[in-house]
C-alpha cells in the first residue's frame, strides 16, 4: 500500500488520575507547559509532519480541548481593539487547524480508543500520537516515522531506550534484527513485570499503522491492566505484516506523570525565548537562597 499518511488519531480520553486533584474538572491534556497546553505541542508536531486531518478521541469532561482549538471571536476582537497583536497571533494559531472529535464512551484502553476512530480513518495507513509524550527533535518525531513508512510501506512504531528499572511502565519490544534505526520485532509486550523485560526499548507514543490493525482490534481481548491494549494488537499485526520499531532521534519528555511534568515545565521555561533569561535568574536566586538557609 503506497498511500500518503494524512490522518492522525490523538487519544485524549484518559482520566488523568496521576494528576488528581487538578484533573478533577480539567482535562490533563490542557495542563500547561509554560504557555501552551500539552495537547497543542502534539497537534503542532502532527501538522509539522504533514498531517492534514486530526481526530481527537475524547471522553467526558474534555470540552475544554474543543474550545481551545476553536475560534474565539470575542477574545480576538478584544485583543485587536486593544492592539495586542502578539497575543492575537498566538490565539489565532490555536484555531488554524481543522480537528475532528469523537467520544470514547467507556474507558476501555488505548486499543479501544484507537478503534473508536476507525470510520474516520477508513482503509488507509494513519498516525497515532499519544499526549503523554512530547518530543523535541530537529526533524519532528512523527515525520521521521512517516519517512521510514515511505520506504517500507509497513507499520512503524517509535521506540527509545529507557532505564532498566522503568521498563514496566511501557510497551517493550523484543528485537529480532536491526537495520540502521529500524528493529525487526519478535515480541511486543505491554507493561512487562519488573525484571522480566526482554530489552529496554520502549514504545514512545508515536505510531504509523496500516488499517489492518482495525480488524485485529475488532476482536482484541483485554490485556495488561484489564484494558484493550494497542501493543497487543500490534503484536498480532506483526505476525501478518512486518512491523518496524524505529529508534527515533530527539529528546522525549514524559508529561504523563507528575515529576516528568515538572521537569518538562522547568526545561521548557529555561529554553523559552520569551521567559528563558528571567527563568534562569529566578532559579539561580531560588537555589542560592535554599543553599544559604540550609547552611544556617
Ligand atoms: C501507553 C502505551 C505503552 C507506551 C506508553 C508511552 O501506555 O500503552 O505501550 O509505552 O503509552 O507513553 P500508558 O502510558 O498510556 O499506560
Amino acid at each position: 500500500m503506497e498511500r500518503k499518511i494524512t490522518k492522525a488519531i490523538i487519544p485524549a480520553a484518559g482520566l488523568g488520575t496521576r494528576f488528581l486533584p487538578v484533573t478533577k474538572a480539567m482535562p490533563k491534556e490542557m495542563l500547561p507547559i509554560v504557555d501552551k497546553p500539552t495537547i497543542q505541542y502534539i497537534v503542532e508536531e502532527a501538522v509539522a509532519s504533514g498531517i492534514k486531518d486530526i481526530i481527537i478521541v475524547t471522553g467526558k469532561g474534555k470540552r475544554a480541548i474543543e474550545d481551545h482549538f476553536d475560534k474565539n471571536f470575542e477574545l480576538e476582537e478584544t485583543l485587536f481593539r486593544k492592539g495586542k497583536f502578539d497575543l492575537l497571533d498566538k490565539v489565532r494559531a490555536c484555531s488554524n487547524v481543522d480537528i475532528h472529535y469523537i467520544r470514547q464512551k467507556e474507558p476501555r484502553g488505548l486499543g479501544h480508543a484507537v478503534w473508536t476512530a476507525r470510520n474516520f480513518i477508513g482503509n488507509e495507513p494513519f498516525a497515532v500520537l499519544l499526549g503523554d509524550d512530547i518530543v523535541r527533535a530537529e526533524k519532528p518525531c512523527l515525520k521521521q516515522l512517516i519517512e521510514q513508512y515511505e520506504e517500507t510501506h509497513s507499520s512503524v512504531i517509535g521506540v527509545q531506550q529507557v532505564p532498566e528499572d522503568q521498563t514496566h511502565r511501557y510497551g517493550i519490544i523484543e528485537p529480532s534484527s536491526v537495520n540502521g534505526r529500524c528493529y525487526g520485532v519478535k515480541n511486543f509486550i505491554e507493561k512487562p513485570k519488573e525484571g522480566t523485560a526482554p530489552s529496554n526499548l520502549a514504545i514512545m507514543g508515536r505510531y504509523i499503522l496500516t488499517p489492518e490493525i482495525f480488524s485485529i482490534l475488532d476482536n482484541q481481548e483485554v490485556g495488561a491492566g484489564g484494558e484493550i491494549q494497542l501493543t497487543d494488537a500490534i503484536h498480532q499485526l506483526n505476525k501478518i505484516q512486518k512491523v518496524c520499531a524505529f529508534d527515533f532521534e530527539g529528546k522525549r519528555y514524559d508529561v504523563g506523570e507528575m515529576l516528568g511534568f515538572i521537569r518538562t515545565t522547568i526545561e521548557f521555561a529555561l529554553d523559552s525565548k520569551e521567559y528563558g533569561t528571567d527563568t534562569v535568574e529566578l532559579m539561580q536566586n531560588l537555589l542560592q537562597q535554599r543553599a544559604m538557609t540550609s547552611l544556617i
